[in-house]
């Protein structure tokens, strides 16, 4: 499943990329369709509807939102009394639940919700998104990064994760756009329509929906954090949210920052930073990297020359079998469930994935998160995602000059969205230097590097892959938690 993610991620932000698609495709028979989808879209020119995408106005025109009033009694039959298989000792809330956003065509999105253990009446409010497009915040984030809990080899039973984020906020998992996880629409055609103008007003509206369900947090700082393709979907839903507050009508949000992982926020530049990346990581040959930089062109996104095809296969071909999203990781070669095992959250097991599948397709868990049955898995094949931007800098530049807080972090050993390419696509908004990079520590050891941007801070992770909590989370958890205090992270140990 984790491979999945990738050839998501390939598909929209760079589809020169393909050939690398090849192996992991074959490796993972839910990806076929996708392939098959990428490949298409690789042979053809950018649709009028994809070149229409890279246009702000497209994505921000107003609409009116979907409102529906006094939830109250929703947020109560929302709580989860106890989740199937969870330790003894949980000292926090949690709710799970759809909130409709298109009640004509009958889109609901789901939501899992786990409050703070301590302080949850004073903390923030955080939305955490997965990407893809069409990977689930439940099964990613939830289950296998930042949530209270992770789920043992059994595949039924949870141990609770130490340098969970609902340690310092009230974390909102939300499933977006419908489709996806436990998403749903009643009207099979709006899947057609799934996009990123439709994933942000969706989310949007789920959102002033949400705090009608509970109204406490109406006023709260409110923060949103993703990684991936969230590098699309988080400022655009940020966005979106800052142009509704300015309309006295709607519910204003709370909105103070946003913070970003391993983002894809710009195709050309994150081509770039990724080639760089192979070779410097002895993941590629001089021949090949010298081929690439010598006839790519990185700004013509999928539209190769053969030569330069010829050589980003040799790329593929070169990396062989590994962990892409974390090229020092483990893979998950037998997925073996076992009794009685307790999980560990600093030994990330690369098996993950299958674990946490077959506890979400337990019944007893489905009825406790109040979610209709429903074949569960952690991504969806989204088909006809054409409206995706090639970049995102216009909108974050927006974000930046709105005064909000913008933190893009980059676990440093990823490859898909590796740390030389946030830094070209960072330093293609040519933002003055406030704070020189410098080591941040945690637990004695340095835990990455900041460098801090008139508007903007680089903040990155050492030893974490693509899922940055998974691999670090006691890093990953003073990394949050310095973003929500509007702190840089320790420069001591
Ligand atoms: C892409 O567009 C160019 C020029 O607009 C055209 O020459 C070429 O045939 C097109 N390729 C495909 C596969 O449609
Ligand atoms: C693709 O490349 C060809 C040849 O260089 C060029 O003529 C064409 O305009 C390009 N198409 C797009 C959509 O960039
Ligand atoms: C809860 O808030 C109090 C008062 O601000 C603070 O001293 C304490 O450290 C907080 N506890 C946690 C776990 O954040
Ligand atoms: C894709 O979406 C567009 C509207 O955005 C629609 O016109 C088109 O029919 C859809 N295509 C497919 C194959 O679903
Ligand atoms: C785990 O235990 C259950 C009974 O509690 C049993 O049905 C199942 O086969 C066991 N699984 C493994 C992998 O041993
Ligand atoms: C789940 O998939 C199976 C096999 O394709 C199918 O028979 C069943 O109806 C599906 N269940 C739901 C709730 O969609």
């Amino acid at each position: 499943m984790k491979k999945i993610i990738a050839l998501f991620s390939w598909l929209l932000i760079s589809t020169c990329f393909l050939t690398l698609l090849t192996e992991f495709a074959e490796s993972n028979h839910q990806a076929d369709n996708l392939y098959r989808l990428i490949k298409s879209k690789r042979l053809k020119n950018r649709s009028q509807a994809e070149l229409k995408a890279d246009d702000e106005e497209y994505y921000y025109s107003a609409t009116k939102t979907y409102i529906n009033p006094q939830q109250y009694d929703l947020m109560l039959a929302n709580k989860i009394k106890w989740l199937p298989g969870q330790p003894d000792g949980v000292d926090f809330d949690q709710y799970a639940g759809y909130v409709t956003v298109d009640p004509k065509t009958g889109r609901s999105l789901f939501y899992y919700f786990a409050e703070s253990p301590q302080n949850s009446s004073t903390n923030p409010l955080l939305l955490w998104l997965n990407g893809g497009p069409g990977c689930s915040s439940l099964g990613y984030g939830a289950m296998s990064e930042l949530g209270p809990f992770r789920v043992n080899k059994d595949g039924k039973t949870l141990f609770r994760n130490n340098y969970a984020w609902n340690n310092v906020a009230n974390v909102v998992f939300l499933e977006s756009p419908a489709g996806v996880g436990f998403s749903y629409s009643s009207t099979k055609s709006d899947y057609e329509l799934n996009g990123d103008k439709l994933t942000a007003q969706d989310s949007y509206t789920f959102l002033v929906n949400w705090l009608e369900r509970f109204p406490q947090y109406k006023t709260r700082d409110f923060y949103i954090a993703g990684e991936s393709y969230a590098g699309h979907y988080v400022p655009q839903l940020a966005y979106t949210i800052l142009l509704n507050n300015k309309n006295t009508k709607n519910t204003v949000i709370n909105l103070k920052g946003i913070a970003i992982g391993n983002a894809l926020i710009d195709g050309p530049t994150r081509s770039m930073g990724v080639y760089e990346n192979l070779w410097t990581h002895a993941l590629n040959s001089d021949h090949t990297h010298k081929g690439i930089f010598t006839y790519c062109d990185f700004a013509r996104e999928g539209n190769d020359t053969k030569e330069c095809e010829t050589f980003l296969e040799k790329a593929s071909d070169e990396i062989g079998d590994i962990d892409i999203y974390n090229i020092y990781a483990p893979i998950c070669i037998n997925p073996a469930f076992q009794n009685g095992s307790i999980g560990s959250v600093y030994n990330y097991d690369p098996c993950t994935d299958y674990y946490v599948e077959a506890y979400l397709n337990a019944r007893e868990v489905q009825t406790v998160l109040h979610v209709k049955p429903t074949n569960w898995t952690a991504c969806s094949n989204l088909f006809n995602w054409t409206d995706s931007p090639s970049t995102v800098l216009p909108t974050i530049k927006n974000l930046i000059a709105s005064g909000i807080r913008v933190w893009i972090y980059s676990g440093d050993v990823d490859g898909i969205v590796p740390t030389t390419a946030s830094r070209y696509s960072i330093n293609a908004l040519n933002l003055p230097v406030e704070i020189p990079w410098y080591p941040w520590y945690t637990n004695d050891e340095v835990g990455g590097y900041v460098e801090a941007y008139q508007g903007l801070t680089l903040v990155t992770v050492r030893g974490a892959g693509h899922l940055v909590p998974s691999d670090q989370p006691e890093r990953a958890l003073t990394l949050i938690s310095s973003f929500l205090h509007g702190i840089l992270p320790p420069s001591k140990p």
